[in-house]
This record gives C-alpha cells, structure tokens and sequence, in this order.
C-alpha cells in the first residue's frame, strides 16, 4: 500500500494510473477506522480497479464547542488495518496541504435545503465543512466512484445533491451500517462510551426498531410515533437531539403519499452524541 502526504505525489500516482485505463474508488474517511469503514473499503475494491482512501480529521465540519481536538486518532492501526485489506493508496494530508490559507480565506461548497435541520440544525456549519472537503478530496483523487456509509444517513444525501447540482462527473455509492451484536451502529465516537453507556445506547437501535414495525403495520401518525420514540429515549436515559420520519431522497417530512421513508435519529448519551436511521419502505 503506498502511502502518501502530499497533493503532488497523489496526483502523480493517479495519472499513472489513469494512463493505464484503471478505474479508481475513493473512500474518505477522517480515521479511528473500525468495521463500518473496512466495510466501505471491501465494497470500493469490488467497484474499481484501485481504491484509494483519505484519513484527513477535517477542522471545517466540527463546530468551535465539539470534539476537534479530543477526536480519537490511530494513524498506525488504521494504516496497519487498510494494508490488510490490500488498499492501494493512503493519503494523510495535513491540515495545511488542506487549507493552506487557513479557513477563514477558504472559498466553500455550500448545499441548500437538504443541509438544512437534523444535523445540520444541531450542528451549524458541518455540512458547509463536509460539502467542501469533500469537494476538495474529489478534485485531487478525481476517483470514477466514491463510498459513504448510510449510517451518516444526511452526508450521504448532501454529497449525492451535491454531485448532482455540480455536475460532478463521480458515482456515489451509500454503503449499509455495520452494527455491534447488541445493534448499536458502529461508530469512531463509541469509544467515548462506557461498558454501561454502551448498553444503554443500544436502547436508539430499539427505538428505531419499534418505529419501523408502526410504520410497516400501516400506522402513518408520524408525530405521534415521533413523539413516543423520543419518551422511550427520554426514559432510558438519552437526551433526544431529533428523531423524525422523513422522505429517504429529499429529507422533507414525511407525508402520507410518500412510500420511502427514513427515521432520523440522533440522541445525546451523556456528552456523546449518537446518530442513527432506517430506512423504511411501504
Ligand atoms: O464521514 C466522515 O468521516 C466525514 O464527514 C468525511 C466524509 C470523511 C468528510 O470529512
């Protein structure tokens, strides 16, 4: 597996590779690589011909009150475990090959509507900070394909909008959420959880579940399953940040005609904020 810092040398290398006729799939990702990632490395590799993926912790999308500087980072394990899995280039740029001039000065991609609410409400100015890495990381892989989890179930749709709207000649694919036995949806920020946090973060998954089974008995009172999630969270010890039932393509709440829906989840479990969904289709 070659690994690689600099903007120059991974240009290098996917000229040569596009001079070849090979095709390439990337796989962002910001590190702390556990199963869920692994995941979208396997799916990459049966899509292209060579996989490239980023470890880049990006400063742009963390709000000045979140986990920048505290995010957990593992460069050698995760290197050690993309080698494995027969990768064929790494690329770890610095915050400085990113934002040379600073984030202040950085121009930006900025996603309308489906940004908007969930976790773009909690969290102002992340999608602003995903859309434009991501755009940036494009640019300098310029891959035929690029994976994201269905776990960062908003990201995807953002990222596929905004390929769409910028005539971003890349394919994305949505990877399924790779789960722990108990359920709970694989995470880099679990490792922030306790043996018993754990436990109880499983109690989103159940949640889920449950509203899943209303929906396909044919119950379309949204609000009111909306409001009995947030009560079950509430009693088993999370804080609710939003849970609501939504169009899985636009976002927009659900209505009675719609017939592909997404639960949106996110829940505060002590500091630790978990993010989840389902998809549901009637
Ligand atoms: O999902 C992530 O890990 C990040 O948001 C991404 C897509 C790598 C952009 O920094």
């Amino acid at each position: 597996m070659q690994s690689v810092t600099e903007i120059k040398s991974l240009r290098s290398q996917i000229k040569a590779w596009r001079q070849q006729g090979l095709t390439i799939a990337f796989v962002p990702t910001m590190g702390n690589l556990h199963y869920g990632h692994f995941s979208l490395v396997e799916r990459a590799k049966t899509l292209a011909d060579k996989v490239v993926v980023s470890i880049f912790v990006n400063p742009m999308q963390f709000g000045a009150s979140e986990d920048l500087d505290s995010y957990p980072r593992t460069l050698t394990e995760d290197k050690q475990g993309l080698a494995e899995l027969e990768t064929d280039l790494v690329f770890t740029p610095s915050v400085d090959t990113i934002y040379p001039n600073g984030l202040a000065a950085q121009s930006y991609v900025d996603v309308p509507e489906i940004s908007l609410g969930y976790c773009g409400g909690s969290r102002p100015g992340h999608f602003k900070g995903v859309a434009t890495v991501v755009t940036k990381l494009f640019n300098m892989v310029q891959p035929d394909i690029a994976c994201f989890g269905e776990k960062d179930y908003q990201q995807l749709q953002v990222i596929k909008t905004m390929v769409r709207d910028l005539s971003m000649p890349i394919e994305i694919v949505g990877v399924p959420t790779k789960r722990e036995a108990s359920g709970l949806a694989m995470s880099s920020r679990n490792g922030y959880l306790s043996a018993q946090e754990k436990s109880t973060a499983k109690v989103l998954f159940n949640t889920l579940n449950d509203a899943v089974s209303h929906l396909q008995s044919g119950n379309t009172e949204f609000t009111q399953i909306e409001e009995q999630a947030k009560q079950t969270l509430i009693e088993h010890g999370l804080k609710p940040d939003y849970f609501n039932i939504a169009n899985a393509q636009t976002l927009r709440p659900a209505n009675q005609n719609d017939k592909q829906l997404v639960i949106l989840a996110a829940a505060f479990l002590g500091k630790v904020r978990l993010i989840d969904n389902m998809q549901v289709t009637l």
